[in-house]
């Protein structure tokens, strides 16, 4: 049977970071608001990069230590709510900056689930046998969506990106995954609302670019759902908590990780977080996480872990890993 390895885990953060205190100055908010609320202190924000250029860095980073010709790789999804242009789409920006030019490139809009769905999507294609090797990345410059005089979101988001490598292999890899979307709660969670400025069109032009987000609902929305899908992934793949080496949740907010982990009766040590340095940044937050595990030396060959992303859509996923 083909399985869908995962080989290396690497990330590309802004070098600018910005603490509460500075967002204090611009909002009326306070270091003691966010923090206590979300768990976050600084974030990182791009002062001149575009998604592409962070998941360019990112990639380049796991071909060169995997050792991979760029010519090798057939398949690149990309994870992202915030790509340069609506077309060319960012994995084609990528495809041609690293020369991978035997890939078939696409982008994967899933909001906060981006990666973890991008991940599924290469799945599928390295397990019809037409795709061997697939770089699969989440990429956000989501400070160019947010509404800077608007302190109920500006204060939540980061800049990143960050990835992995695929391969058809016969051990290891994705074993089990749970994904779903709820379209009736979409709302809850907007960006980029256009109407078409045609001479025929009848309707109200109305365009909103900006992230706008009904927090209470998504914060109960994630804890009730991610806990079931947790479940459910370790009951369809027979795997009992004590064998979960690590949980690598969507970073948006520390309590709603910590209802999650009361919910699922699990170990705080088990539930890896960087919230506080990084922010949310959307579909880049779990692999940002995952490199930043694998750079510390905590993911190791034959450890099982879960991942787990939610959010716009709305949209949920979770995945089993082996590594
Ligand atoms: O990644 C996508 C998924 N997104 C999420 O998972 C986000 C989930 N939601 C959350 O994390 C939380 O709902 C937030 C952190 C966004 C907000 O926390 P909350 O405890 O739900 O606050 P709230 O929206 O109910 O607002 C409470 C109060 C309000 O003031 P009043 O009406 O009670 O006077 C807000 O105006 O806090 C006020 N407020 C702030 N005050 C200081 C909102 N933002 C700020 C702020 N600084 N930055």
């Amino acid at each position: 049977m083909i399985i869908s390895r995962i080989i290396g885990f690497e990330s590309a953060l802004p070098p600018f970071t910005v603490t509460n205190d500075d967002l204090a100055k611009i909002v009326d908010t306070s270091d003691e608001w966010i923090s206590s609320r979300t768990g976050i202190r600084t974030r990182h924000l791009t002062a001149d990069q575009n998604t592409s250029d962070l998941c360019i860095i990112a990639a380049e980073k796991l071909l060169k230590k995997a050792g991979w010709a760029p010519e090798s790789v057939d398949l690149i999804v990309l994870g992202s709510v915030s790509p340069d242009y609506t077309t060319p789409r960012t994995a084609c920006l990528v495809q041609e900056a690293l020369g991978c030019k035997n890939a078939f490139c696409f982008d994967l809009a899933a909001a906060c689930s981006g990666f973890i769905y991008s991940l599924s999507v290469a799945d599928k294609f390295i397990k019809a046998g037409g795709v061997k090797r697939a770089l699969v990345l989440g990429g956000e410059t989501l400070s160019k969506i947010t509404d800077w005089s608007d302190r109920s979101t500006c204060v939540l988001f980061g800049d990143g990106a960050g990835g992995v490598l695929m391969e058809a292999s016969e051990e290891g890899g994705i074993l089990c995954e749970d994904i779903h979307s709820d379209g009736s709660k979409g709302m809850a969670l907007t960006a980029g609302y256009r109407t078409n400025k045609s001479p025929y069109y009848k309707g109200e032009p109305k365009s909103s670019e900006f992230i706008d987000m009904n927090g209470r609902e998504v914060f109960t929305f994630a804890t009730r759902k991610v806990p079931e899908s947790i479940k459910t992934v370790l009951e369809k793949s027979g795997t009992a908590m004590e064998d979960i080496r690590y949980i690598v949740l969507h970073q948006a907010n520390t309590r709603i990780n910590d209802v999650i982990a009361r919910k699922l009766k699990a170990p705080a040590e088990k539930f890896f977080t960087n919230i506080d340095r990084i922010g949310n940044t959307s579909g880049a937050s779990v692999p940002i996480a995952l490199a930043e595990m694998n750079e510390k030396g905590l993911l190791k060959k034959g450890d099982k872990i879960l991942i787990s992303g939610f959010g716009g859509g709305l949209t949920w996923a979770t995945m089993l890993i082996e590594l």
